[in-house]
């Protein structure tokens, strides 16, 4: 049975890294059940877009500029959702991948982009948001993990181990704010079909390893609407986790994806890769 339209009405809620992909559906399910949504990236003119979007489907919904590495811009996020009257659900969803290949050779900016975005910004948002929940006895926190979070990735270390901190940081805050009424919530969303997958870059030599993400994306992947749907069941329950691929998923998603010829059109989602000059 449909969620009702009107669940999250007079809530508000953030969520960041909204202005495409994953961000910008879970923005659209919530304000599509009734929150006032406020959008935040770092483009003022692809959040002006996102938000422009949801207000022609009849969403309540307005943007903030904002890096989440910044703390300035995360306590203007904030102040920017309060002003709408109160503040009751926060997803930190921004997130960046780093370049593909070994740790040994990988650009020393590149990790510390990938750092500042996905645990500083985490952080940030989690910073702000919390004080906010926990003087008002309620509020949804919902942190976004990613691949690695249960374990190694090789030649994807700076993403991978940073979303791994992203899960043991969730954990730790839900063991500190129980029993308060605020509920700190993972998300893993699977594989999504996004820039994040479609635009990779590579340390040379490493690029031909690519093509096997692209069977797995062809085998697993999900558009960002249907990836952001159990974001609705996270902020209206007390679950924990959500995680999309189970044993369960994988076996029921990769054979139907088999027969339904999904793997052989693969091809149809094409992955930019740059490649990074090997003195780089
Ligand atoms: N795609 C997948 O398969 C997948 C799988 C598991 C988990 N995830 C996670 O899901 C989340 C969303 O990923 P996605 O695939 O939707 O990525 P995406 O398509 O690359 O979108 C990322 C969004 O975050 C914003 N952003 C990036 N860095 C930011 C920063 N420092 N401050 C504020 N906003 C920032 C981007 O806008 P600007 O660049 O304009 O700021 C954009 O709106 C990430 O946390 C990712 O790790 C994705």
């Amino acid at each position: 049975m449909d969620a009702p339209r009107d669940m999250l009405a007079g809530r508000v809620a953030v969520v960041t890294g909204s202005s495409r992909g994953l961000g910008f559906a879970m923005a659209r399910v919530l304000g599509g059940h009734g929150a006032s949504v406020v959008l935040a990236s770092r483009s003022d003119a692809d959040l002006a877009a996102a938000v422009d979007r949801l207000r022609t489907e009849g969403m309540e919904a307005s943007g903030r500029r904002c890096d989440m590495a910044e703390l300035a811009d995360v306590e203007a996020l904030r102040d920017e959702a309060l002003a709408h009257g109160t503040l009751d659900i926060w997803v930190n969803n921004a997130g960046a991948s780093g370049v593909y290949g070994p740790t040994a050779s990988t650009p020393v900016e590149d990790f510390a982009r990938v750092v500042r975005t996905n645990i500083l910004g985490t952080f940030h948002g989690s910073r702000v948001a919390l004080p906010v929940f926990l003087g008002q006895g309620h509020g949804d926190l919902v942190n976004v993990y990613g691949q690695g979070d249960q374990g190694p990735v090789a030649l994807q270390n700076a993403y991978a181990s940073s979303k791994r901190w992203v899960r043991q940081f969730t954990e730790t805050l839900r063991a500190e704010t129980k029993g308060s009424g605020v509920r700190v919530h993972g998300m893993n969303p699977g594989l999504v079909i996004t820039d994040m997958l479609g635009s990779v870059t590579s340390q040379a030599g490493y690029e031909q390893r690519l093509g096997g993400l692209q069977v797995v994306v062809g085998l697993w992947g999900q558009t960002p609407e249907v990836a952001a749907q159990p974001l609705l069941r996270l902020v209206t329950s007390d679950a924990a986790e959500f995680r999309d691929l189970t044993k369960a998923t994988l076996v029921g998603r990769g054979l139907r994806s088999v027969l339904t010829g999904r793997l052989r059109r693969r091809n149809r989602m094409p992955m930019n890769v740059t490649v990074l000059d090997a003195h780089h």
